[in-house]
C-alpha cells in the first residue's frame, strides 16, 4: 500500500475559478451545459457577451463558467498548444448533435430550477445565438468524504476516489502555469474534455456485483480489490498477472502507477434521457491534455468496460483563466 500524497483536508475557497470551485470539496448536484457556434465576424462580440452573461450569473448558489472550442479563436490568436477538435477515438460514434462547439457554457447549482433560471438569464444576454447542443446532468449521492467530492454513477459505483483531495493538488493537476509553453493569456486556465458516454445499464445489471467490481477494479464503495482502503492506493506491482485486479480493469488501465496517478481532475455528471439513453457526462480538467486525458484514453483502449459503453458526443475545450485579461488578448487584434 502507498499513501496518496495528494490527500488531506481541503478548505473551500471562494477565490477558486468557477470550474474548479468545488472540485475539492464538493461540486453542485445539477449541471446544464450548452454549446454555441457563433463563428464568423460576430465571434468577438459573442465572446464578450458570453463572458458578461456568465459573470452575471456566477456566484452564490450558481457556479458558471465558459469554455472555448478551437473555433472560438481567430486565426491570429496564439493558441493553447493542445486545443484542437476532439478526434474520434476507437469505438466512438460521435453524433454531431452533441459534439464539439465553439463556446460551451456550463451552469451548475444545487437545484434544477435555479440552474434553469440562471441559464435562461444567460441566454437572454445572447439573443441571436442558437444552441448547437445542450444537456442536463446530475450527481446522485453527492457528498464529501476525506476531503473528496464523491457521487454515484449509473453503474452504481462511487466516482471520485482517484481525484486529488486538496485544493493545492487540484490546482497542480488542472491549472496551467507559466513556463509550460502556453501563451501568456492562457496561464491560469485549464483544458476541459467532455465525453458523453452512453452506458448499457441493463446489460451491466445482468452481471453479478463481483463481476462488475473486477471490470472497474474497485468495489462499489471505492475499496480496492486487494482490500486496500479507498483512502490509500493499491500497488498493482504485487499482482503482476492481474489475479486480484485484472490487467484490463478500468482503474488499473487508467492509473497503473500508484506513485504517479493520472494528472487530471474528473468532475462527471450522470444523464438520464429515458431507458435507452442513460450515462455519464464525463468531464475532466488538466493542465496538459496529452499527459492528462489523451494518455489515459489510450491506455483504456481494450479495457473490460468497453463493451458496456459508447461515446456519442463531447469535445475538447479550453477554460480561460479568471478575469477578462484573456478576452482582451483574444479580441483586440
Ligand atoms: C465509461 C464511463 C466511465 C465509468 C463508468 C467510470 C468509472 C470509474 C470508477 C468507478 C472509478 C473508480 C473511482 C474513482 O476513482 O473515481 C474510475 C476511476 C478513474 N477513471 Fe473512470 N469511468 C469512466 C470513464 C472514464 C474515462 C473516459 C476516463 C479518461 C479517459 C476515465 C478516467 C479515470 C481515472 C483517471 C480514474 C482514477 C484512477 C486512479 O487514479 O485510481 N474514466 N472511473
Amino acid at each position: 500500500m502507498s499513501t496518496d500524497a495528494t490527500r488531506g483536508n481541503s478548505s473551500p475557497s471562494a477565490e477558486a475559478p468557477a470550474h474548479l470551485r468545488g472540485a475539492a470539496p464538493l461540486p453542485f448536484t445539477q449541471i446544464h451545459s450548452l454549446a454555441l457556434a457563433p463563428g464568423g465576424e460576430r465571434r468577438a462580440d459573442v465572446l464578450r457577451s458570453a463572458y458578461r452573461a456568465i459573470a452575471a450569473i456566477d456566484g452564490g448558489e450558481i457556479a458558471a463558467w465558459l469554455a472555448l472550442g478551437e473555433g472560438a479563436l481567430s486565426s491570429r490568436t496564439v493558441r493553447p498548444r493542445y486545443l484542437k477538435r476532439m478526434p474520434s477515438f476507437a469505438g466512438d460514434v460521435l453524433d454531431p448533435a452533441q459534439s464539439h462547439g465553439d463556446l460551451l457554457l456550463h451552469i451548475t447549482g444545487s437545484s434544477a430550477a435555479a440552474v434553469r433560471q440562471a441559464t435562461e438569464g444567460a441566454l437572454r444576454a445572447l439573443p441571436h445565438q442558437q444552441a448547437l447542443w445542450r444537456t442536463d446532468g446530475f450527481r446522485p449521492e453527492n457528498r464529501i468524504e476525506d476531503g473528496q467530492g464523491l457521487a454515484r454513477n449509473p453503474f452504481h459505483f462511487t466516482e471520485g476516489h482517484g481525484n486529488p483531495a486538496t485544493e493545492a493538488a487540484v490546482t497542480d493537476r488542472a491549472i496551467i502555469k507559466a513556463g509550460q509553453g502556453e501563451p501568456s493569456w492562457a496561464v491560469g486556465g485549464s483544458y476541459q474534455v467532455i465525453r458523453i458516454i452512453r452506458l448499457a445499464t441493463d446489460f451491466w445489471d445482468r452481471d453479478t456485483i463481483p463481476e462488475q467490481e473486477r471490470i472497474i477494479g474497485r468495489r462499489r464503495n471505492g475499496r480496492w480489490l486487494d482490500g486496500t482502503p479507498n483512502t490509500e492506493r493499491a500497488v498493482f506491482a504485487t499482482d503482476p498477472h492481474g489475479k486480484i485486479t485484472p490487467l484490463d480493469a478500468h482503474v488499473r488501465r487508467a492509473s497503473p502507477n500508484p506513485r504517479a496517478p493520472a494528472p487530471l481532475v474528473r468532475r462527471s455528471y450522470n444523464y438520464d434521457r429515458g431507458p435507452d439513453d442513460q450515462g455519464l457526462i464525463f468531464s475532466c480538467f488538466q493542465s496538459d491534455l496529452e499527459k492528462g486525458f489523451e494518455a489515459v484514453q489510450h491506455r483504456l483502449q481494450g479495457e473490460a468496460m468497453a463493451k458496456y459503453t459508447l461515446t456519442t458526443g463531447g469535445g475538447y475545450f479550453f477554460v480561460p483563466p479568471p478575469g477578462d485579461g484573456w478576452l482582451q488578448a483574444l479580441t483586440e487584434q
